[in-house]
């Protein structure tokens, strides 16, 4: 679990817990007034385990968030802070928001149209505060800091949900992403009727009651809360997988390609001018025993390809674990690569990475195109190799280390 701040309306700092990979779709959980992120513990357990991303964060003036020095407590600036979270991530979450964190995530989600979230899940937050609902909120919120120190004992005082049920239904109306609002059938907060024309109201709307559950049945209940939330994601939500198509972007064809581990070489090579010449590779693959053939692939755009194509021989280094600062070297441009890194002259004349996990040392067979790259095939004349080193490798984008259970 990692904690991680955001900037929150007038740049006060807004304390999160992030859980899972921040790969896998992402939820947003947001706690009622006077609670703090923990409350979510079970729920997020939950999430993580199904493949979400998980972020709670704590409201301005509860838990690790910084309280306001000058009480700015409203709603409308506890509804900003929720945006500028939201414009700070990488993508859109659902929004859980139990209470007073659900009328907030609907009134940002619902002014705003849809661009910071992908769905909403309102946990005890019924989207039509009456009169009943408006005097059972006040009280909870008001007495709810006392009951934890972890709180601006100042907030309940200047909270103004009430003076805000207007704006509440109004933004109701704007919702267009997948919305689930769940109560819990006993709570005193709304009723059934109301979820029932919320749901007429709002097409992407849906509405689900836990039974034998109060107010926040999300903590009461929160294994039968977790359950309708998860099939509310799948349904509603699902994670995609990443998919390219011919033409279309070529990011997602590097990640899917990127999903191949491998190791990472440095393809060396002398100039015609008696210079090392050398670039990192992991396009590095075996091809024939007999005769003994591998292959790399260079990039067009490579500045070592002129020499590699010009010269006679070429050879692969592979690198191990300890040589992550060479395979950078090798791979930044305008570096000085070889004087930052030991290596000498091989049998054969091409430049040897010194301390290598291998060295293959390689006469040109074959060039043939390969796109926008170039395919590199050598015949090997000569391979040594370390027995007792273990490879650097990279997949996904990082380097990684070989992990044994
Ligand atoms: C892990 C890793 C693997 C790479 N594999 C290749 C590769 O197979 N072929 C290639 O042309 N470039 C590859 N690159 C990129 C080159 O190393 C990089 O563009 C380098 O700056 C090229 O140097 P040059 O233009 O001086 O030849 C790789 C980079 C990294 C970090």
């Amino acid at each position: 679990m990692a904690e991680r701040e955001f900037k929150g309306f007038g740049g006060l700092l807004l304390s999160a817990d992030m859980r899972g990979s921040d790969e896998d779709p992402s939820v947003l959980l947001l706690h009622g007034g006077g609670q703090t992120r923990h409350v979510w513990q079970e729920t997020a357990d939950a999430l993580v385990k199904a493949g979400r991303h998980v972020i709670s964060l704590d409201l301005r003036g509860h838990g690790r968030s910084a309280r306001s020095e000058d009480a700015r407590y409203e709603f409308d600036a506890c509804v900003e802070d929720l945006r500028a979270v939201l414009a700070q991530l990488a993508s859109r979450p659902v929004v859980v928001g139990a209470g007073l964190g659900g009328w907030i995530a609907l009134t940002a989600i619902g002014e705003d149209g849809g661009h910071l979230a992908s769905g909403l899940v309102l946990a005890d937050a019924p989207p039509e505060i009456d009169l009943r609902t408006a005097g059972a909120l006040a009280a909870s919120i008001r007495s709810a800091p006392a009951q934890t120190e972890n709180v601006d004992p100042v907030f309940g005082d200047v909270i103004d949900v009430e003076k805000s049920s207007e704006r509440i239904s109004l933004a109701a109306s704007g919702l267009k992403v997948p919305v689930l609002f769940v109560r819990g059938a006993l709570s005193s907060f709304g009723n059934r009727d109301a979820a029932n024309r919320f749901v007429e109201k709002v097409a992407t709307a849906e509405f689900a009651e836990i039974e034998d559950a109060g107010h926040l049945a999300v903590f009461d209940r929160s294994d039968a809360f977790s359950a309708v939330l998860l099939d509310f994601l799948e349904r509603r939500v699902p994670r995609v997988m990443p998919d390219y198509k011919q033409g279309s972007d070529a990011r997602t064809l590097r990640d899917a390609l990127g999903c191949f581990a491998t190791g990472v070489t440095v393809v060396t090579t002398m100039s015609a001018e008696g210079e090392p010449v050398g670039l990192t590779a992991n396009s590095f693959t075996s091809v024939s025993l007999d005769p003994p053939l591998l292959l790399v692939c260079i990039a067009k755009s490579s500045s070592s390809l002129a020499a590699l194509e010009a010269s006679q021989r070429f050879a692969v280094n592979v690198l191990h674990i300890g040589q992550q600062p060479v395979s950078n070297t090798f791979a930044m441009p305008g570096e000085d690569r070889f004087s930052q890194t030991p290596w000498q002259e091989g049998q054969y004349g091409s430049p040897l990475i010194s301390g290598a996990l291998a060295n293959f040392e390689c006469i040109k067979f074959d060039l043939h195109d390969g796109g926008d790259h170039v395919i590199l095939i050598g015949k090997v004349e000569r391979a040594k190799y370390e027995p007792r080193r273990d490879p650097l490798l990279y997949f996904k984008g990082k380097y990684r280390r070989l992990h044994f259970a």
